[in-house]
């Protein structure tokens, strides 16, 4: 069966992205499974640091913690980089916080403001989810590491709002004058070499002040599902990227799991 070619312009990705391009090979195709599974299959067979794979349409798009990833080809930005940390580099634990934040640095280049961080790799606009991170590390080699990204670029035209909100999250606010696909990914893969060349460096203390800057639920009363459970007041993160809760039984690390808000209740965490 003959396979479609991408509609995505490499040169293009190429120009925008000026000298950081020479760091990074990047491969387009109209459909796959998923990047993040292909690219750990090229990383496997030796390819370099900066291998960018993109796609049109994934068939099986894979999210955090074992779940699906649904989106709407033309309407989002699906790509995975790979990503080989020099081997005197910190350990990786931290890095998908290091990511979302490159990723939020990259949208306000493009000057998309009020892009807000949720532990550990979310973006979030104004409340909603903007785009999700799957770093995933290649077997047996703890400094090489796949990234995959899904952005939400704009919400399907067919779908009633509300549906859409609840469904897919939010969408880049760019209007009619948005930037082209291309320049979007060039925005947050100019960032991403910037960002990982400090987590490289300074490991994630050196990325945490920025980090916190764009924390979108510094204070507020969370609950913590999935991986451990507990509730308390969000404080931040700490220089090892571990979520810090105030609880009602004393001050909590929490280091897996899924965030989510609730409603405040009197004895939440004290000040
Ligand atoms: C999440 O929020 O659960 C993470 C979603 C990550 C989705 C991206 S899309 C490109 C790459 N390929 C995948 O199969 N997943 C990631």
């Amino acid at each position: 069966m003959q396979m479609m070619d991408s509609t995505f312009d490499i040169a293009a990705t190429a120009a925008a992205l000026g000298t950081a391009a020479c760091r990074l090979d990047i491969d387009a195709v109209a459909e796959c499974d998923s990047t993040n599974t292909r690219l750990l299959e090229r990383a496997q067979a030796g390819a370099p640091s900066g291998t960018v794979l993109v796609a049109d349409k994934q068939t099986a798009g894979r999210g955090r913690r074992g779940r699906q990833w649904v989106s709407a080809p033309g309407d989002s930005l699906t790509f995975s980089l790979l990503w080989r940390f020099p081997p005197a580099s910190p350990a990786p634990a931290a890095l998908s916080l290091a990511v979302g934040l490159a990723l939020a640095r990259g949208l306000e280049a493009l000057d998309v403001r009020e892009v807000g961080l949720k532990w550990p790799n979310d973006l979030l606009l104004r409340g909603r989810k903007l785009a999700g991170v799957l770093v995933e590390l290649q077997a047996g080699e703890v400094r090489s590491a796949v990234i995959g990204i899904g952005l939400n670029l704009r919400l399907p035209a067919d779908l009633p709002p509300e549906v859409a909100a609840a469904a897919l999250g939010q969408a880049l606010p760019l209007g009619p004058q948005a930037p082209s696909r291309e320049t979007v990914l060039a925005a947050l893969l100019a960032a991403l070499v910037t960002t990982l060349d400090e987590y490289a460096d300074g490991g994630f203390a050196a990325l945490r002040e920025a980090w916190l800057a764009r924390h979108a639920w510094q204070g507020l009363p969370v609950r913590i599902s999935g991986g451990e459970v507990a509730e308390g007041r969000c404080l931040g993160v700490d220089e090892d990227g571990a979520l810090l809760l105030a609880s009602a039984t004393g001050p909590r690390r929490i280091l897996a799991g899924d965030v989510s808000l609730r409603p405040a209740e009197p004895g939440d965490g004290a000040s």
